[in-house]
């Protein structure tokens, strides 16, 4: 059975869910979007990715395509509709509709679109092998911070990690390793301190970021928010990654440089445990 998109307040199956040729999403990458994650048919920190997808509306003067609580319940139909229970629910706007121009148009609407991706986020193989990953430079804008759809330079690091017969690309920028293609990048120092690079324009301030890096605060863990070069990161006992489609995921290698034993370490181990524990119990995390 197809799926049921939702484009512009309307639910429609897949063949329908069309936009113009003319949508600057299309024409500029003029949008942005949030990937939520669906456990148990419920959403995870939605909360935070709407009012993160705010900022990224503010900070490009584009209007929101409707309130808070109408995109929240367009969300809701769409997971009933689909009948999804573990997933991810992709959300983008964009500035709509105008005849190409660079400068923004002054009387396009927004349009909202989304959809839904059944996916086992828990029982991920991955999660028992860790990641390799290899390091690219960051050859992406500079404002990382707004989670636009330009997505090319990430793409391409994607294409090298598979290239290379990895899983992901660590990118470095000034020597200093700013993110994953599409996570948060973390190291476990010699002596178990957390260390991920500050937020700032440099990286997407991530909402799976955030809770684990409150909860593993709470936990008594030690988080230095210092970028580290990837040299350091090769040195260190263990190191991870985090995402609303991963949670907190093992990186056993970079560069071919095996960490520690070459198995997901136990800082990596425990915080994906309370992730996903918090997550199930959905706790405000
Ligand atoms: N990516 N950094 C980048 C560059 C990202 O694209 C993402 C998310 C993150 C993690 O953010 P969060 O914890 O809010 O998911 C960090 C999503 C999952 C994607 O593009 O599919």
């Amino acid at each position: 059975m197809s799926r049921t998109f939702y484009v512009n307040g309307e639910f429609v199956a897949e063949e329908n869910a069309t936009i113009s040729v003319l949508d600057r999403g299309f024409l500029f990458a003029d949008a942005v979007y949030e990937v939520s994650t669906v456990l148990d048919g419920k959403l995870i920190d939605n909360k935070a990715h709407l009012k993160r997808l705010a900022r990224s509306l503010s900070e490009l003067s584009m209007a929101p395509p409707c309130s808070d609580e109408k995109i929240l319940e367009a969300q809701l139909k769409l997971l009933d509709l689909n009948s999804v229970s573990e997933g991810l629910l992709y959300l983008q706007v964009s500035r709509g509709v105008a005849d190409r121009d660079f400068a923004y148009p002054k009387d396009a609407r927004s349009s909202l679109v989304m959809f839904t991706q059944e996916k086992n986020l828990i029982n991920s193989p991955l999660a028992e092998t860790g990641m390799h990953v290899i390091s690219i430079p960051d050859l992406r804008w500079k404002r990382r911070d707004i989670k636009t759809v330009g997505l090319l330079a990430p793409s391409m690091g994607k294409q090298a990690a598979v290239d290379a017969g990895v899983h992901d690309a660590w990118m470095v920028e000034d020597g200093l390793v700013t993110e994953g293609t599409s996570n948060n990048a973390y190291i476990v120092t010699a002596d178990k301190k957390i260390q991920t690079r500050h937020l700032g324009t440099e990286i997407l301030s991530g909402i799976t970021r955030q809770a684990v890096l409150s909860f593993a605060r709470k936990a008594g863990y030690t988080v230095l928010e210092e970028p580290f070069t990837i040299e350091q990161a090769k040195q260190a006992q263990e190191a991870f990654i985090t995402s609303a489609s991963t949670f907190v995921m093992p990186v056993v290698n970079i560069d071919g440089v095996a960490l520690g034993d070459g198995n997901p370490g136990p800082v990596s181990k425990e915080l994906r445990k309370t992730y996903i524990e918090m997550a199930l119990a959905h706790q405000d995390l």
